[in-house]
């Protein structure tokens, strides 16, 4: 399965979700699915407890996850359900104890998600492409909700880690 984040980002993702043991971790961009949405589902896998809902608008990519999990990675079905649909349009997603944003390239869309994020349960946000355009006023936004930065990978587009 193909996925877009480098090894360190992976990482970060995997091992902050076996830190924090989340119940329920939501996920805005699945893509391929061999990235965050592997990385999320093996440390839920590890820690035995827990669930991903993933999103994706495009349905080639979401079919072609579904169909590379079934073939290739059925025992992590369990922890994951997929969703053909826009992130935001889950307005329950503020009830997830962690999220992960890696949807699209747009500021305002970034904003709008963390501002509901930010009114609900979800107390860890992790973002990709953390130095792009799409990131630019997150920070305020996080802020605004109470979040502090807690780490931050100078990769390639960046990642950063914020909890309140
Ligand atoms: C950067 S890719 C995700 C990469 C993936 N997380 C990985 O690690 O391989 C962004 C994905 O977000 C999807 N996307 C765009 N708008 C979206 C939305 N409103 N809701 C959910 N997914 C969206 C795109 O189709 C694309 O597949």
């Amino acid at each position: 399965m193909e996925g877009q984040m480098c090894d360190v980002e992976r990482r970060l993702i995997y091992n902050t979700v076996r830190e924090l043991r989340p119940e329920v971790v939501v996920e805005c961009g699945t893509w391929m699915g061999g990235g965050s949405t592997l990385a999320v589902a093996r440390a839920l896998q590890d820690n035995k407890l827990g669930k991903l809902h993933t999103f994706e608008t495009d349905l080639g990519f979401y079919a072609s996850a579904l169909l590379g999990y079934v073939q290739e990675q059925a025992v992590l079905l369990p922890f994951i359900t997929f969703h053909l649909d826009d992130f935001l349009t889950h307005r329950n997603m503020a009830n997830a104890d962690m999220a992960i944003l890696d949807g699209p390239e747009d500021m305002y869309y970034t904003n709008a998600c963390l501002d509901i994020l930010g009114v609900g349960d979800v107390n860890t946000i992790i973002l990709h492409d953390w130095k792009e355009g799409k990131c630019a006023e997150a920070s305020h936004h996080l802020g605004l909700h109470g979040y502090i930065l807690v780490t931050e990978l100078d990769t390639l587009t960046g990642m950063a880690l914020w909890q309140r």
